[in-house]
């Protein structure tokens, strides 16, 4: 069963840009990919960046840091490169995060 978390409002997170959300114990990053939001955990998994502060293309995530970069759409290579991502509900202006429990 997934926990819903809220994770503030549409119209602040403009489009290519990223916000870091405390949604219970986890640092979660929510993206504006161009009206399309889209979550993943805030902590690099190479060395624990903030991937809010990174450079947004499209899905893309690329760190701020050493610049691996991650496709937020892409559910399935959390197995392959260590970034959980999570789904994002967007109600009216409110957005929500659902995390596994
Ligand atoms: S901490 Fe993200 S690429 Fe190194």
């Amino acid at each position: 069963m997934a926990q819903r978390f809220p994770a503030g409002k549409a119209g602040d997170i403009p489009p290519g840009e990223g916000r870091e959300f405390m949604c219970g114990k986890e640092h979660v990053a929510v993206f504006n990919a161009d009206g399309q939001f889209l979550a993943c955990n805030n902590m690099c998994p190479h060395a624990g960046g903030p991937l809010h502060d990174g450079f947004l293309s499209g899905a893309t995530i690329t760190c701020p840091w050493h610049g691996w970069s991650f496709d937020l759409d892409k559910f399935e290579e959390a197995r392959r490169d260590g970034l959980d991502r999570y789904r994002v509900i967007q109600e009216g202006d409110d957005l929500y995060v659902e995390l596994p429990d």
